[in-house]
């Protein structure tokens, strides 16, 4: 394997800064499209084409067609999450820099690392194995996927094949690989509270005007209790309890709590509801997450000022069988129900995904757990996600198992500063989608 070249060639893809949620980034993202549709052509893919490419399009291709082998979809993301905040960042995140033989960059194990390594494993064992390769690789999926949710609800057939392979997660340790056989779903929404027509002086309507930042904390106290409940009226009951088989095999993971908080973590505690495990709390319950408040006076300096808007970026994470649809009913009239009749509250919803599982019986994950097995000397684990994916769904709906797995590390700090990508791993990883389809040609 040339690891020269291989890191000069992710380098180049990785100094692209394909923020999907950010308009000025437009140019950026098709950039990275651009890079993946090459790479796609060098492969020999007959037919590359630009799907849906109002927004960021989605690279779309299909390999040479071997005639009685399996149909193999690789689905990936070349997107990524805004850098910010930068001056966190030892290098800058668009300039890619190996030290201790990790890649740092945004981008580096989420997921263009990963789809590099998807793409580079077809060529790894000399020639190309007698695989239909099919490729969707989107760049919106940081952003919900909407275009792609379209897409394949106007052209399902686009997911026809024997298996699906996403390779946009990590080992559930060092050493571990895992195969995923559930995501949570994810409701994005805005909160926002008016509380007058404009904003006052504090001192003049002080201790007698209400107060949009107060009125819009109150009622963020109210959406969860104190030990770590989310107070939506009837959120969880359509909540599934995990298998006790499930909840056994979690008990042999290489995951120790105390080691999760000192050193992933690194906070005093961990929250949330304590006669709920680390693991079950992060993978089979729901979650409320504030992201960020803005309104009022935040600059430099100081303003007497009473704010007469407030708003509040939340999302709630979804687990089987939690539907989007129902969660977004529920959050609305909660908020409805907690703000005072003084207050005026509105919510509004950027994005979401129904939670996913997976069955993880067809053959093809044996095969991917042998590849894993000879390369790296243990098969993969079966484990849960507490991130979304928000496509997996429909990609599985017609019928072909969806393989989650990837090469990341836990301590890959995705969507943070200071994101990496140890090399070892996608040398490895290199090796063991190689033999996976050269395993599964056979099949
Ligand atoms: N690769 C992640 C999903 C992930 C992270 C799965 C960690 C398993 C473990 C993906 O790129 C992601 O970040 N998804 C977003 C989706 C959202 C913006 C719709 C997420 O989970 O926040
Ligand atoms: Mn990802
Ligand atoms: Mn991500």
């Amino acid at each position: 394997m040339d690891t020269d070249r291989l890191l000069r060639e992710l380098t180049d893809f990785l100094r692209i800064p394909s923020v999907s949620t950010n308009p000025s980034h437009n140019a950026d993202c098709r950039a990275a499209a651009e890079w993946v549709a090459g790479e796609l052509r060098r492969l020999g893919c007959r037919d590359v084409q630009f799907l849906a490419s109002g927004t960021h399009p989605v690279v779309w291709g299909v390999g040479p067609e071997v005639p009685g082998a399996p149909t193999l979809l690789i689905y990936g993301h070349y997107d990524v999450q805004p850098p910010e905040p930068l001056d966190e960042w030892t290098t800058p995140p668009f300039e890619p820099t190996v030290r201790d033989g990790k890649l740092f960059a945004r981008g580096a194990a989420d997921d263009k690392g990963q789809v590099f390594c998807l793409l580079k494993a077809i060529e790894e064992r000399g020639g190309r194995p007698p695989v239909n390769f099919r490729f969707l690789i989107e760049g919106e999926e940081e952003y919900g996927s909407r275009v792609l949710f379209e897409l394949l609800r106007r052209e399902p057939e686009r997911t026809r094949a024997d298996a699906v392979l996403i390779a946009d997660m990590a080992y559930i340790a060092p050493r571990w690989p895992a195969v995923y056989t559930a995501l949570r779903g994810l409701c994005y929404a805005e909160i926002t509270v008016r509380t007058a027509k404009s904003d006052l002086h504090s001192g003049e309507f002080g201790g007698a005007a209400p107060n949009a930042h107060e009125e819009l904390a109150r009622l963020l106290g109210r959406l969860k209790t104190p030990d770590g409940k989310v107070h939506v009226p009837g959120l969880y009951a359509s909540v599934k309890r995990p298998s006790k088989v499930e909840l056994a095999t979690w008990k042999r993971l290489p995951f120790r709590e105390g080691e999760f908080l000192k050193h992933r973590v690194q906070a005093k505690a961990l929250t949330g509801l304590k006669s709920y495990s680390v693991l079950e709390r992060l993978w089979a319950l729901p979650t409320f997450e504030i992201h960020g408040i803005t309104g009022g006076f935040t600059g430099d300096g100081a303003k007497t000022v009473i704010p007469a808007e407030a708003t509040a970026k939340v999302s709630l994470r979804l687990v089987p069988d939690q539907k989007l649809k129902a969660v977004e009913r529920q959050l609305t009239a909660a908020v409805r129900r907690f703000a005072p009749k003084h207050v005026q509250a509105s919510v509004k919803f950027l994005h979401g995904a129904d939670p996913a599982t997976v069955k993880v019986t067809h053959p093809a994950f044996k095969l991917l757990d042998q590849a894993f097995r000879e390369v790296v000397g243990r098969g993969t684990v079966p484990a849960r996600a507490g991130g979304s994916i928000p496509v997996v769904p429909a990609l599985g709906k017609g019928g072909a198992p969806v393989i989650l797995t990837g090469i990341g590390l836990p301590d890959d700090r995705l969507h943070a500063p200071n994101e990496k990508l140890d090399l070892k791993q996608l040398w490895d990883g290199i090796r063991v989608f190689g033999r996976f389809y050269e395993l599964l040609a056979s099949l």
